[in-house]
């Protein structure tokens, strides 16, 4: 008998303050930096992001994220046996957000670590706990992907502040004997790492580098475009499956450009593209756990519906995952 990992249960989470387009003109403008609703709008997609206060980390919001997971599946922590977190904004150097959420969730004995492949990092996560749960190494796994970004955002700079937020997702991977994950795939060119990094670290007491996110923009989209295509058809292939029988692509919510431009090339119509862009922005790895979330929640995301994960990021790092609800 094979044995699959199945999605039991979806949850996410978004700090209360909730910040539009011309609210963060506003604040910009203040300080001397030009932007507009109109531009951001039209390039991007988004229209409002979440920014957490400064007292929640990205532990409180992931552990928020999990335990609506939970609820969803009927679990309760006891029944955890993996975390994986997906995270670029951790809560500290160590130990990982995912040994912390363990802790807040008060079950201790199982595997916990973090995954960090930037706004790829959820499917990576994704598809370890898979191979975990598939070779008997686990039950229940949470993976979850949270993100408090506005810490490394540099807002004088126009070009990458207004395009990102904080949040968090979780799902509950359970073992089962019918699919669930068909395929994944991951791939990296670390050859690209300058085109989107944080370039800091902590040394000596002190930060050195340049803590705050960086990115060629252009740079990055022409990747984009051209890779998420190609892993797509990566997972139709592996699974035997065409793009047809993709009922919602769920993929990371960057830039509602890349991600229409992808279903396009798939022969996906937008209506099969799960959007949330315009909710919450760029929350990286934890923008697609909150949009398949969402769309769960809204009923829109049926059980039995095939559905096409996708995301790129900084590393560069990409990936996708086929699965059946
Ligand atoms: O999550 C990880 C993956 N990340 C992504 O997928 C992001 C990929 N890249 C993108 O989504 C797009 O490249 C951006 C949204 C970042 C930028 O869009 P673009 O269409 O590539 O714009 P651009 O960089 O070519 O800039 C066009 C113009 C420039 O002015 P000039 O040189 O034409 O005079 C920029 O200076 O827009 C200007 N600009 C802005 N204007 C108003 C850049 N940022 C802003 C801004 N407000 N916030």
């Amino acid at each position: 008998m094979s044995r699959y990992s199945r999605i039991i249960g979806t949850g996410s989470h978004l700090p209360p303050n909730r910040v539009s387009n011309a609210q963060l003109a506003a604040q910009l403008a203040r300080d001397g930096v030009e932007t507009s609703d109109t531009w951001i709008v039209e390039r991007t997609g988004i229209r409002f992001r979440h920014f957490a206060d400064p007292a929640t980390s990205s532990v409180d919001l992931g552990e928020q994220a999990a335990r609506h997971a939970l609820d969803a599946a009927g679990l309760t922590p006891a029944d955890v046996d993996l975390i994986i977190v997906a995270t670029s904004t951790p809560d500290m150097i160590f130990p990982s957000n995912a040994a912390l959420i363990q802790g807040r969730l008060g079950v201790p004995g199982g595997a916990a670590f973090d995954v960090q492949a930037v706004c790829a990092g959820f499917v990576y996560a994704l598809a370890v706990a898979d191979q975990f749960v598939r070779g008997g190494m686990a039950r229940h796994a949470l993976v979850i992907g949270t993100e408090v970004f506005s810490r490394i955002l540099d807002f004088k700079d126009r070009t990458t502040c207004v395009l990102f937020g904080d949040g968090a997702g979780a799902v509950v991977l359970a073992a089962s004997e019918e699919p669930g994950l068909l395929a994944s795939a991951l791939h990296a060119d670390g050859r690209k790492a300058g085109i989107l990094c944080t370039p800091g670290r902590v040394s000596g007491g002190e930060v050195a580098g340049h803590p705050y996110l960086k990115m060629d923009g252009q740079a990055v989209f022409k990747q984009a475009v051209h890779v998420l295509e190609d892993v797509a058809r990566e997972v139709l292939t592996k699974s035997g499956r065409t793009p047809q029988d993709i009922d919602w692509m769920v993929p990371h919510q960057a830039n509602i450009r890349i991600m229409l431009h992808t279903a396009k090339k798939l022969g996906l119509p937008a209506e099969k593209v799960v959007q949330t862009v315009a909710e919450h922005g760029n929350t990286s790895a934890a923008s697609i756990p909150l949009a398949l979330d969402v769309a769960v929640r809204a009923g829109s995301i049926q059980r039995g519906d095939t559905l096409l994960l996708e995301a790129v990021g900084g590393g560069l790092t990409w990936g996708a995952a086929l699965l059946d609800y």
